[in-house]
């Protein structure tokens, strides 16, 4: 048996074809289950919501939408820079990398990066890590316009999906962490997860970072309360989410989205407001849930970043910084960074 099995017995694996095959957990790796989580984190004075339970197939789609909608710079400012970067990137890349992307894309952000490595390379290696079985249908989108791509998809959380990555081979990573998704972050825990990716990475490999920026509050706050009301659509969400996995009764009638600015800590804050008092049955975490009018679950943090933190934050890790590319006006920026 190989050295890879042997590391990964954790993992089944799942031929679909010579050009894809998937790797996911036995089911004993499951830690938590999400009943168990929304057990804790709704059962206390500080009440939340894991910004990760956004994303069921409704959220996603949501997400996709947020990701169009005029207000929300980000992800057609990233595209931008992405678009830049393609004649410059290359430079810093050889035929021998392949692509680990943390969150699967079928999206144009990936495309752009396939293309530069389809240029590059020829056949191009691609793994993306994903929670999510989205991965999958997000995969056979690619492989339908990429005749030399071969997927290997991780379906685990970031942290599984790199610990797999660490036992897999010695073959150089280009790895993507996109979106300004390490945004969503608490800090200790964002500190801790570059830790996570930098004690993955060999010699060699390279990571490629976007975070969004410090800017005008206006900007910042509309971008996360859009005029159409999706953002809001996609908060609420949740609690649909939990009506129908884990048996609950939450009118969403009685909830509102709330986001706000945070300039000290420098993060968009986005909660869910009750409206009423209210109890609210979730009969899966066995929990009564006892809202008083205008209390708030908090269910996000998205954070902004000022050039000279990003570069402390990455030097602090152990990173050494080969680029940053910015956008005309500096709203977003993706970071190329090496292991020292
Ligand atoms: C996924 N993540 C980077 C988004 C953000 O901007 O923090 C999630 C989001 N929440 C509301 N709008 C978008």
């Amino acid at each position: 048996m190989s050295n890879t099995l042997q590391k990964n017995l954790n993992y089944k694996k799942f031929i679909i074809d010579e050009r894809l095959q998937y790797f996911k957990p036995h089911a004993s790796k499951i830690e938590k289950t999400f009943a168990e989580e929304i057990s804790f984190s709704l059962n206390r004075k500080g009440k939340f919501i894991s910004p990760k339970f956004f994303y069921d197939k409704k959220g996603s789609d949501l997400f996709e939408k947020i990701c169009t909608l005029p207000e929300y710079y980000p992800t057609r400012t990233e595209i931008m820079i992405l678009n830049k970067l393609k004649d410059e990137l290359p430079s810093f890349l050889d035929k021998t990398f392949r692509v680990v992307e943390l969150g699967s894309g079928a999206s144009v952000k990936t495309r752009i990066i396939l293309d530069i490595f389809s240029k590059l390379c020829g056949d191009v290696e691609y793994f993306p890590i994903d929670i999510s079985e989205i991965l999958a249908e997000s995969s056979e989108e690619l492989l339908k316009d990429y005749e030399n791509l071969h997927i290997t998809g991780i379906i685990d959380t970031y942290e599984g999906g790199l610990e797999f990555l660490k036992n897999y081979d010695e073959k150089k990573n280009l790895i993507l962490f996109l979106g300004s998704s390490f945004g969503n972050f608490p800090p200790k825990d964002g500190h801790e997860f570059l830790q996570k990716i930098n004690s993955t990475m060999k010699k060699g490999d390279l990571f490629l970072i976007g975070l969004d920026l410090v800017k005008d509050k206006n900007i910042l706050e509309s971008a996360y309360d859009d005029s159409q009301g999706i953002t809001s659509e996609f908060n609420l969400n949740v609690l649909s989410r939990i009506n129908d996995e884990l048996d609950a009764d939450f009118n969403l009638n009685n909830f509102s989205h709330h986001s706000l600015y945070n300039e000290t800590d420098q993060r968009i804050e986005m909660y869910l407001k009750s409206l009423v008092d209210q109890s609210v049955v979730i009969s899966k975490s066995n929990l009564l849930l006892n809202l008083e009018k205008d209390e708030l679950i908090h269910t996000e943090y998205s954070h902004k970043f000022r050039l000279s933190q990003i570069q402390k934050l990455l030097d602090d890790v152990g990173f050494e910084i080969k680029h940053t590319w910015l956008d005309d006006k500096s709203h977003f920026s993706l970071t190329l960074v090496s292991k020292i």
